[in-house]
């Protein structure tokens, strides 16, 4: 299922032709972030269900549980789609409002996530990261199904109205992603620094 090669600094890299595996290294490593969807295929909510239920175990101090996760309709992927034309075009113009108006129109699952504001700088910080480990959770699930996701953290999802159009109170939350999700229709390679380049050995 893997393919090995060696990047410039001989450190291997990745590349899974079949992303369903239910080996944990074979997962982690080969996840990747997957930018084009195959088309008109949405996956069942239940997996997407199960993949949630098994997400939200993910570690968190004081447990919290911060996340919410909104499983978007047509109506309001509609709404967002329109949003983020209107943002793209007022900053880059019009060709590049319709570039992303199509390459959004075409993303099969929508999932917004977000996590609870606190007053406390510290509670907040570790609710993000007590976010950020069940979407890895929620991403490591779903590709061990053989589905990819993306996170996005556009503009769009810091623009007020977007709030609206989700019913979210922004002094309640905060929005942390749009995350599209669907079956790979390509699966880039990636690489890492190797352990040397990260590994701190102290006596
Ligand atoms: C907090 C966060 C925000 C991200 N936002 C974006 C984004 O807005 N657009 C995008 O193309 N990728 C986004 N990504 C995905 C990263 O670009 C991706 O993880 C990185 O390129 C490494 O690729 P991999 O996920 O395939 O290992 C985001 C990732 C994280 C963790």
């Amino acid at each position: 299922m893997f393919h090995s090669h060696e990047n410039s600094s001989g450190e291997p890299f990745t590349k899974m032709t079949d992303s369903k595996s239910s080996n944990i290294s074979d997962i982690i490593r080969g996840r990747r972030t997957i930018h084009n969807f195959r088309v008109n295929e949405v996956p069942d909510d239940e997996i997407i269900l199960k993949a949630i239920e098994a997400a939200k175990w993910a570690p968190n101090h004081h447990l919290t549980e911060p996340w919410r996760l909104y499983l978007l309709g047509q109506e309001t992927i509609n709404g967002i789609i329109d949003l983020n034309t209107r943002l793209v075009t007022e900053k880059h113009g019009m060709e590049a409002g319709k570039d992303k108006q199509e390459r959004w129109s075409k993303m099969p699952g929508w999932l917004v996530i977000s996590c609870n504001r606190s007053d406390d700088k510290l509670q907040m910080h570790e609710d993000y990261a007590a976010c950020c480990c069940l979407i890895q959770n929620l991403m490591l699930y779903l590709w061990s199904e053989g589905i990819g996701m993306k996170w996005s953290t556009g503009d769009v999802i810091r623009d007020r109205q977007f709030y609206d159009l989700l019913w979210i109170d922004p002094q309640a939350e905060e929005v942390i992603g749009i995350f599209w999700y669907g079956y790979p229709d390509d699966i880039p390679v990636t690489a890492r620094k190797s352990l040397e380049q990260i590994i701190v050995k102290l006596p």
